[in-house]
């Protein structure tokens, strides 16, 4: 927005990314998780930390819910508050991406406009798309939080899949069905991705 930046100069740091990424060791990306609620996103996100946490990465999660306990608590779930929502995360994320971080980000980001501008932050190779495919019928059977429940009674508005739409990613860079695969599969599947295409370590 040019209104709001026409008088800040940006100051360079003299210690680079690639300076932070040589101390941690690794490269530093973002992998964004999106799918619909209860489709496995956190578990699977959680998971995948762990293991990169025991390989020695340096690697933070940065989840929808939690985070709008905090940077994200004044946003509600209207399709403006969403596009916000995935901005600013997406803003957070490129921070840690500069400090050397490898981080996760795990948001339903239901609208593939909002994904897009959130890839478009980062560097080609720096950003890999999940998409954590689950059948609405499978999110609505598992329903751990009862909140489809509650958004089929009408109690919750603008609720992902009933009362709002979700547009599937068209072009992920990985692609997990959650209807089919393990939490240990999917954590698998985006290791060997991170290890053979991106060259992580
Ligand atoms: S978004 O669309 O990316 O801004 O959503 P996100 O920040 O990931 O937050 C989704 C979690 O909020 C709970 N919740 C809702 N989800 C969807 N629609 C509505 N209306 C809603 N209200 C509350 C829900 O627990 C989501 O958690 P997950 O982990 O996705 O199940």
């Amino acid at each position: 927005n040019k209104n709001e930046t026409s008088n800040i100069v940006w100051h360079q740091s003299d210690i680079t990314k690639e300076d932070r990424q040589k101390l941690h060791g690794h490269k530093s990306l973002m992998i964004w998780f999106t799918g619909l609620s209860g489709s496995g996103k956190s578990t699977i996100a959680n998971a995948l930390q762990h293991e990169l946490y025991k390989d020695g990465s340096s690697v933070y999660l940065l989840d929808g819910d939690n985070l709008r306990h905090g940077i994200n608590r004044n946003l509600t779930f209207t399709e403006e508050d969403r596009k916000e929502n995935v901005r600013r995360t997406a803003e957070v994320g490129k921070l840690f991406v500069d400090a050397g971080v490898v981080v996760l980000a795990a948001l339903i980001s239901p609208y593939a406009a909002d994904r897009e501008q959130a890839r478009i932050l980062f560097e080609p190779e720096e950003f890999v798309e999940v998409y954590v495919k689950c059948s609405l019928q499978e999110c609505e059977k598992r329903d751990p939080k009862g909140l489809y429940k509650r958004a089929r009674l009408g109690e919750i508005k603008q609720f992902t899949g009933i009362s709002q739409p979700y547009e599937e990613p068209q072009n992920p860079e990985i692609t997990i069905d959650t209807t089919v695969m393990s939490v240990k599969e999917c954590v698998q599947e985006i290791q060997s991705y991170l290890k053979n295409k991106i060259h992580l370590r």
